[in-house]
């Protein structure tokens, strides 16, 4: 498995985007629109690929005061629970730590808090719902 950035509007772009569609929208019968998507132009795309297959993916999405957000964590359904989101999410942080960033905020769904409290993120909110979903805010400050 290789852990690495993929570039927006790549063909390994093209297959995360799948990815994100089966795991994280489909299931709600939502779509992702034009908008939405020309928004994470600027937004770091990260993956686990495997035989050039997307195995998993997240965004990291710059916010103001050297925050990124955590967002779009897919991984797919028969890779789950091996290991792969927890490799992903070390990535992540070490790739926002060199590019400076201080601080990841996430919303996690209700049902994957476990798994970010895991990776020692903080919850910081109440519960709250988006794309229909419970959800909480969490937040992991990076160490030097
Ligand atoms: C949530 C998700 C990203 C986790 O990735 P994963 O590769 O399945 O998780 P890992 O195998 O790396 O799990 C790492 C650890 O967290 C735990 N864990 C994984 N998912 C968990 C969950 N939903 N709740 C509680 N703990 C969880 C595992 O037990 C594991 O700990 P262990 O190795 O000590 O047993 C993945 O399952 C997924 O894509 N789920 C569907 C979509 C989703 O919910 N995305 C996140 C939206 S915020």
């Amino acid at each position: 498995m290789i852990y690495t950035e993929i570039e927006y509007q790549s063909e390994l772009y093209t297959k995360s985007l799948e990815l994100r569609y089966k795991i994280l929208r489909k299931p709600l019968g939502l779509r992702f629109t034009k908008e939405f998507l020309s928004d994470e132009m600027n937004n770091f795309h990260l993956a686990a690929i495997e035989d050039n297959e997307i195995r998993a993916v997240v965004l990291l999405k710059p916010m103001e005061d050297n925050i990124v957000k955590m967002r779009q964590f897919a991984v797919d359904s028969k890779y789950q629970h091996q290991g792969i989101g927890q490799k992903l999410t070390k990535l992540a942080e070490q790739f926002a730590g060199e590019k400076n960033y201080k601080k990841i905020v996430l919303h996690a769904r209700k049902s994957a808090v476990g798994f970010y409290l895991n990776m020692n993120y903080t919850l910081i909110s109440k519960e709250f719902l988006e794309v229909g979903l419970p959800h909480y805010e969490m937040e992991k400050i990076l160490e030097k």
